[in-house]
């Protein structure tokens, strides 16, 4: 990446974490159930927005999916169960044994209506209702921005159910020279939080897995996204 590109990038990010500041509203309360209680044409601008497989992030995920080898995985907080719609497009990853959990029974719905049949439970984040080393890989794509209590617990749950690797898509890049969690309350109700980057490194490198390395990729608003990867 050249710099401008990188200044340019870096900039999107900050406009991005403007932006989460301005539609942010302390007083609203923030639960991970409002992807049942979002009035519907909220719930299908998200679900619009949610449905496109074509995107770096997800090729990305399809490649680091691929480079592990794995045959199986868990699509947490698998929302409309997109990713599952993405490894349709790949001839290897077509044949992965996809599971999805979402707290959300209206997502669920979806996800099943599009995919008849399809692997979905539906569980909270924080108890994975799976044994240890279930699936060979966990995705959260999308996912701990949103956790009104910060990211510890789903990627400790994550870590425990995966056999080979955990990995995190994130929407907001975290950031550095921020607070360790900022805690974003969007005036819809749900959590936006950003997250320190130096914070959240030192917690993965107090995880017992074999390491961790970043990937990087224009995200879906055109900022840098950026995927952890961690080895188990
Ligand atoms: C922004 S959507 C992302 C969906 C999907 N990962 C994707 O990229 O298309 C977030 C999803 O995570 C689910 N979710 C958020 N927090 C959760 C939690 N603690 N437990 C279970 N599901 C959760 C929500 O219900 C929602 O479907």
């Amino acid at each position: 990446m050249t710099i401008t590109e990188s200044i340019r990038q870096k900039a999107l990010t900050a406009i991005l974490f403007a932006s989460s500041i301005r539609r942010s509203d302390p007083q609203v309360g923030v639960s991970t159930t409002y992807w049942d209680n979002s009035t519907r044409n909220d719930f299908e601008h998200l679900v619009n927005h949610l449905g496109k497989t074509d995107l770096p992030e997800r090729r990305k995920i399809r490649e680091l999916l691929k480079w592990r080898n794995a045959q199986s995985v868990l699509d947490a907080g698998c929302g409309s169960a997109t990713e599952y719609a993405s490894y349709q497009k790949d001839p290897i990853l077509k044949k992965i044994k996809y599971t999805g959990l979402d707290l959300s029974s209206k997502m669920l719905a979806i996800a099943q209506e599009r995919f008849p049949g399809l692997n979905l439970t539906r569980g909270e984040l924080k108890t994975i209702p799976f044994p240890d080393k279930s699936f060979d890989a966990v995705v959260l794509r999308h996912v701990l921005e949103h956790q009104p209590d910060g990211y510890v617990d789903v990627v400790k749950e994550s870590v425990r159910v995966a056999k080979k690797c955990v990995i995190i898509d994130f929407f907001h890049a975290p950031m550095p020279f921020i607070p360790e969690i900022v805690h974003l309350n969007d005036k819809k109700g749900f959590a936006n939080n950003w997250y320190n980057r130096e914070a959240f490194q030192d917690f993965l490198d107090t995880l017992l897995i074999k390491g961790w390395f970043v990937t990087k990729c224009s995200g879906s608003a055109k900022q840098e996204a950026v995927i952890y990867t961690l080895l188990i």
